[in-house]
């Protein structure tokens, strides 16, 4: 029997939509949040009344400084015809969605709702890439990361070198993982990136070609990955395809009470376990190579959903940079601390290995729309337990598992869902 806390009824996803995640000059975070949000209205089996809906959450980082504007729940809820119900902005940095969920959750389980529209938006390439690193920054500790001249490539490459040290990672088990979530991406229609680095390689090749200029040749993918031309150090160990992109983009999921799911879908995805935790700042950690916040809350969960690391089908982890992955999948328990990047260079984690990670491209190449990146996941996981993910639905999945991360760790929030059909 589980020792851990229990919801306080059961709660259902009954629908599930994203916008396409990528670079849209002409899209504002709410159009980008309406076609989410039609999206996810075509997604519901059964259809649905709007009148239904009995509160809005939205998950955004910082539509404030992307776009001049503040206050963004009311504005979202409007544009789907949600007023007068209440509508609440959560902002945790990158871990903005899963917490957003989270809080969408438990609005059912307490028994204030029975039905919660959960959102998360974010257009961020109105600023140059610059502007944007400022942003990001903001949501590190100003006083003693930001004012050291740490930005989130630096931060997080500074945890790649700790893991480097304590356990002889190399640099090509990190290109792994953007070689694996570029494969998985390229199968992803709504991902930023739908091109895998084969495919990479060649079109630069003919690119070459046909401009008249030297054809690069590269051995394999691992060639072009080492190659400072084609993949340049942004922040040492960590390349340009070790990074997640700038994106925009936006989500929405529909969640139902339990007893009422079936009048959405004969086939809703519960959601079995949550769990959420914090942390100090980088440089007050004793260990850079572990996330504090993620275990916490990954306990927590597995604790609720009475299931184990080894139980989990299908996961969509928080893989802003590619260390960020070989973190994830140890915190969770999939392997043991310091065997993550073992793990990726036999393929464990691949679509058709025995613990399949970021199906959808993950955000290195689905895409990371801040606000949005954790509802994105959400989705993914939706489709790939009811069998509709496409080409790159993975086969036999039953229980899903998502983990958002704000910052480098600041916050840590898993969930875990199940199919019962
Ligand atoms: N991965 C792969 N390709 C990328 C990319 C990425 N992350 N970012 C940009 N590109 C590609 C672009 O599509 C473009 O390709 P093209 O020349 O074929 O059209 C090319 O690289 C240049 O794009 P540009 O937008 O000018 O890149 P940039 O140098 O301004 O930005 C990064 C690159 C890596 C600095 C930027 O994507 C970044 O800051 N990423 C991290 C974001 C972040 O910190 N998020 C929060 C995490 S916690």
């Amino acid at each position: 029997m589980s020792k851990g806390k229990k919801l306080g009824r059961e709660v259902a996803i009954v629908g599930s939509g994203m916008s396409k995640f990528g670079v849209f000059p002409e899209m504002t975070t709410r159009d980008l949040f309406v076609e989410a949000y039609k999206d996810m209205t075509h997604s519901v089996d059964k259809g649905f009344d709007p009148e239904d809906i009995e509160a809005t959450y939205i998950s955004n980082f910082s539509s404030d400084i992307f776009e001049g504007q503040c206050h963004t729940a009311p504005i979202m809820a409007d544009w789907v015809g949600q007023i007068p119900k209440p509508a609440t902005r959560i902002e945790n940095a990158c871990a903005s969605g899963g917490i957003t969920l989270r809080q969408g959750l438990i609005a059912i389980a307490s028994g204030v709702c029975d039905v919660v529209l959960v959102g998360g938006t974010e257009k961020m390439t109105n600023l140059p890439t610059e502007n944007v690193t400022d942003a990001l920054a903001a949501a590190g500790d100003t006083l003693y990361e930001v004012n050291c001249g740490l930005t989130f490539p630096g931060l997080y490459a500074t945890m790649a070198t700790a893991h480097m040290h304590k356990y002889g990672t190399k640099p090509e088990s990190l290109m792994r993982v953007g070689i694996k979530n570029h494969e998985n991406g390229a199968l992803n229609p709504k991902g930023q990136f739908n091109v895998s680095i084969a495919a990479l390689m060649k079109s630069k090749q003919e690119k070459a070609l046909n401009k008249g200029t030297p054809v690069p040749e590269w051995e394999d993918e691992l060639a072009f990955m080492k190659d400072n031309a084609a993949n340049p150090v942004i922040a040492w160990p960590l390349r340009l395809f070790d990074c997640s992109p700038v994106s925009d983009g936006a989500g929405c999921i529909l969640l139902a009470a339990g007893e009422i799911a079936r009048n959405f879908t004969d086939n809703p995805i519960y959601i079995i376990g949550t769990g959420q935790g914090s942390d100090h700042a980088l440089p007050e950690r004793k260990d850079l190579t572990s996330l504090t916040a993620v275990k916490v809350a990954a306990k927590q969960a597995y604790e609720m959903a009475d299931v184990t690391p080894d139980e989990i089908d299908i996961a969509e982890v928080h893989d802003c940079f590619t260390i960020a992955e070989i973190l994830a999948i140890e915190d969770l328990g999939f392997f043991p601390a310091g065997k993550g990047p073992k793990a990726i260079d036999e393929g464990l984690t691949r679509r058709d290995g025995s613990k399949p990670v970021n199906a959808s491209g993950g955000l290195k190449s689905k895409g990371h729309p801040i606000g949005a990146s954790g509802i994105g996941q959400v989705v993914e996981i939706w489709n790939q337990l009811r069998g509709e993910a496409g080409p790159r639905q993975v086969q036999n999945v039953r229980v899903g598992l998502t983990h958002n991360v704000g910052t480098t760790g600041g916050s840590g929030v898993v969930h875990i869902y199940e199919r019962r059909n």
